[in-house]
């Protein structure tokens, strides 16, 4: 009953000349392998992608020819690291168009971003009884950090709501604005739910009252066009790894004036000018918040990927992806029990469900059997989960190279689940 007659109506994954999706599965030498004996379809993008020929050869050249320290020797092989890692700075900032490369921070990923602002900008500029509005559908990155600062300063959180179809509710979100709003931080793209955000119209609401505003792109950037200055946002945090870079790597967008008037993040090594005893220096822009030797290949890496990404052309990876996710949407709904969970309108490849009296982490141990990836669990994202009373959700996320077939694999796997579960 599954397919014959449902993939005949499987629209053609290549149907577009400028996106020829086998060619572009055939750069990630990953997705050639078999697990179980059984094709791998990877669709756990969400937790981190895979990653293509350019990135690694760029990673081993890196170690097998350049290997060396930034911005501390004379010697050729530490000017041509350095020069390779304010290249991908410049990259990063072409890519998000930031206006200028001191905006641009490397750090560890979305994670490191968040609490950095959380610990710098915000204990400078968050006091007694201010506010920061988040929304019920953050990642706990985009809460914990909040909590803690709102401890330290006796702030206060507010929520937002969501609706049943896991969107902001901008007119309550409004609500909570006023006087003693001083941040918004939001996810521009939910990790559980896929819904993309009205981040213009938050920002400009956020702006109404004088508020800045943080957004959390980590689910954004590798499935559209993300532009900061358009959507004029205070803050703007991502991770490499979820946009076909290595872990460990991720940026921190902020404003000049703003990142210029925050104190330095941690203390150490590149972040001074000079050290006395006595008195510290703070070094200028983006090197006050680079402490330590950074993540030198990492950050190589991601200008590698983020070239991939600007070769293959953000607008076609979202066409496809937006066509792979309408098919398997389609082709989930066909399951007998199966719950959507997150059914935006605006909404990016994510497929978070549960299946009738299944357990989410059953119906991912039975998947893996079959080669399927997916996660189970809350998504770190648990008071979301309470939203839609569920404690765990399946949940499949799509990448640039997750083709038609790949829907129909999952859909025939979900049928496997229910059959040994009937
Ligand atoms: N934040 C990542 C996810 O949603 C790990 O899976």
């Amino acid at each position: 009953m599954t397919t014959a007659a449902n993939t005949a109506f499987r629209p053609q994954a290549a149907a577009h000349a400028d996106f020829d999706v086998y060619k572009v599965r055939a750069d990630f030498p990953i997705l050639a392998r078999t697990i179980h004996g059984k094709p791998l379809v990877y669709l756990d993008n969400a937790a981190t992608t895979q990653k293509p020929q350019a990135v690694i050869d760029t990673m081993v050249r890196y170690y097998t020819a350049e290997n060396s320290n930034i911005h501390r020797g004379v010697h050729t092989l530490s000017e041509q690291a350095t020069q390779s890692y304010e290249q991908a700075r410049a990259t990063v900032r072409q890519f998000l168009n930031a206006g200028d490369p001191r905006e641009i921070i490397f750090v560890r990923g979305t994670t490191e971003g968040i609490n950095l602002v959380a610990q710098t900008w915000g204990r400078a500029n968050i006091g007694r009884e201010d506010e920061i509005v988040i929304s019920a559908m953050e990642h706990h990155s985009n809460i914990v950090p909040w909590q803690i600062l709102c401890e330290q300063q006796g702030a206060n959180l507010q929520v937002a709501p969501v609706n049943d179809a896991g969107e902001l509710m901008l007119d309550e979100f409004e609500k909570l604005l006023g006087p003693k709003t001083k941040l918004v931080a939001m996810a521009h793209v939910s990790n559980a739910l896929g819904t993309v955000n009205p981040v213009r119209k938050i920002v400009e609401a956020a702006h109404r009252v004088n508020a800045r505003v943080l957004l959390d792109g980590a689910q954004a950037v590798p499935h559209m066009s993300v532009d900061v200055r358009a959507i004029d946002c205070d803050f703007y945090a991502f991770s490499g790894h979820k946009v076909y870079a290595p872990t460990g790597i991720g940026i921190l967008y902020g404003k000049a004036e703003l990142l210029e008037a925050m104190p330095p993040y941690q203390g150490g090594g590149d972040m001074i000018s000079s050290v006395t005893f006595e008195k510290t220096l703070y070094n200028r822009l983006p090197h006050k918040f680079e402490a330590g030797t950074p993540h030198v290949s990492g950050t190589i890496g991601l200008g590698a990927a983020l070239d991939y990404v600007n070769s293959t052309g953000i607008e076609r990876i979202a066409r496809h992806e937006k066509q792979v996710l309408a098919y398997g949407t389609r082709r989930l709904l066909e399951i007998p029990g199966l719950r959507l969970i997150g059914t935006a309108r605006e909404k990016e490849g994510i497929l978070s469900f549960v299946l009738e009296g299944i357990h989410p982490h059953d119906v991912g141990t039975i998947l893996d059997q079959e080669g399927i990836a997916i996660r189970t669990g809350h998504h770190c994202a648990q008071p979301l989960m309470e939203r839609f009373g569920v404690p765990a959700t399946a949940r499949a996320s799509l990448a640039l190279y997750n083709t038609m077939e790949e829907m129909d694999a999952l859909a025939n796997g979900l049928l496997k689940v229910r059959e040994v579960f009937a």
